[in-house]
């Protein structure tokens, strides 16, 4: 379907309207056209359609081979930017070949083209439906650095982990939710979209959630696709991390990554391993420890999502281990528990959606799994997909799968004996799995 002539002269006409179009800014451009303009946190014009710039936007190897045969381009050979010798051809040649629907994902074509083409094109709209800036890595990208420059910054944003929307590969179509998860994610969205009521009647203790339940049932992934929903940056932070090196510094790293989140605001501040808060205060560590986990409390109470529109996620595998202070501190505690047999069945299908598999049954495979997470089942299909590989086949059978699960069994039994002392059989080599008469 792609034609590269179209893509490269759809870019060319998009910088020719944007510089001619004072009016349009980078909400105008598309998101793969306006990732090679933004430079230092805006896009400075005018901007030029370079062979390099080309490569970038369109992903058209040798731009000018794609574009050279028609009658109304031409290179400068010094710069190497292609342009348009007959400006009024290459539009006619353009609406030749696309309609309201192109320009409609276009906002800065759709300004300075509605008219031209049959269909109906509203600016407005266009521009509305066109992601936001935020959600482009060069945006997060040049804000970080504008506002981390010296060295002892760039240590710290080590400890962060900052993605784009744009950069998340699971969304929640991804993704089997139970309804109460469903529900809180309803509520939270509503929260972020009146968040301006909300502060104004008084209820600012709102956007602080509290993840818990087993590794593996997709709290991470929640979070994360949570961000693409609501084309959010997503700041990451690993709690044991912050004990890793710089002891002295941990209190004010803990600053950091909350002044980092609210440089980025709105966006969401994910704090993965929240039980170690509770873990440090009980033991006794490092007074050093203790006061960045006093400031980490400190800094929770004062962000809030009403005031500085902060999204704050904490994820615990063991919320036994949260004390009350800790506890308190979250306005909602959202269960990720394992997946019951319905569920199973259906992320099953979720993660085969675009698999072959013949004879699939998920029922059976749910039935069969009892115990299993979300992240055991893919690991179970990535074994049954391997496997049939070794028979050079690409199509997975319902068997493969059912193999792949007494694999995954045998795996976990392992993976529960104490490798010292332990005179199990499948300690001994030519024990385990295979079927012996010693019982
Ligand atoms: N309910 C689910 N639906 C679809 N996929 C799931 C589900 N739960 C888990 N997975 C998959 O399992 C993998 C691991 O999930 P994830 O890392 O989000 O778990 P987690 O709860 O954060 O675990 P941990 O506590 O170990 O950090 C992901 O690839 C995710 O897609
Ligand atoms: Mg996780």
């Amino acid at each position: 379907m792609t034609d590269p002539a179209l893509d490269v002269i759809t870019f060319i006409l998009t910088v020719r309207s944007f510089n001619a179009n004072q009016a349009l800014d980078e909400q105008d451009l598309p998101p793969e056209h306006r990732r090679v303009f933004w430079e230092g946190g805006e896009i400075e014009r005018p901007i030029a359609a370079t062979t390099e710039g080309i490569r970038q936007a369109t992903g058209v190897e040798r731009p000018w081979d794609a574009v050279s045969g028609l009658m109304f381009t031409e290179r400068d050979d010094f710069t190497g930017a292609i342009k348009l010798a007959d400006a009024a051809m290459a539009e006619s040649w353009f609406f030749d070949r696309v309609g309201a629907e192109q320009l409609q994902a276009n906002p800065t074509l759709a300004y300075a083209y509605a008219d031209d083409v049959d269909g109906e094109v509203d600016y407005e709209e266009a521009r509305a439906a066109n992601r936001s800036i935020r959600a482009d890595r060069v945006w997060i990208d040049s804000l970080l650095a504008e506002y981390f420059q010296d060295e002892e910054d760039e240590d710290m944003l080590d400890l962060v982990d900052v993605r784009a929307p744009e950069e998340i590969e699971m969304t929640l179509d991804d993704l089997v939710l139970t309804a109460a998860q469903e529900e809180e994610i309803r509520k939270i969205v509503k929260a972020i979209e009146y968040r301006d009521y909300l502060g104004a009647i008084g209820l600012r203790e709102i956007g602080k959630l509290l993840f818990v339940g087993p590794p593996g049932t997709g709290k991470t992934t929640a979070s994360r696709a949570l961000a693409e929903e609501l084309d959010l940056p997503f700041v990451e932070v690993k709690l044991s991390m912050i004990t890793s090196q710089y002891l002295g510094e941990t209190a004010k790293n803990v600053d950091k990554f909350f002044e980092v989140a609210k440089r980025l605001a709105p966006c969401i501040l994910f704090i993965d391993e929240f039980d170690f808060v509770a873990k440090t205060r009980r033991s006794d560590e490092h007074a050093a420890i203790k006061r960045a986990v006093n400031t980490l409390l400190k800094s929770i109470d004062e962000v809030s999502l009403i005031r500085d529109e902060v999204l704050l996620i904490g994820a615990t595998n063991h919320p036994d281990e949260l004390d009350a202070a800790a506890w308190r501190r979250f306005d909602e505690i959202v269960n990720f528990p394992k997946p019951d047999e319905p569920m199973r069945a259906d992320i099953l299908r979720v993660v085969t959606r675009q698999m072959d598999i013949s004879d699939f049954d998920p029922e059976e495979i749910a039935a069969a799994t009892e115990g299993l997470t979300g992240s055991d089942l893919r690991m179970v299909l990535r074994e049954a997909v391997l496997e049939a590989l070794t028979e050079n086949r690409r199509t997975v059978t319902q068997e493969d799968l059912l193999a792949a699960v007494r694999e995954f069994e045998e795996r976990d039994t392992l993976r529960d004996l104490d490798m010292i002392d332990g005179d199990h059989e499948a300690l001994v080599a030519g024990g385990g799995g295979h079927s012996h008469e010693h019982h």
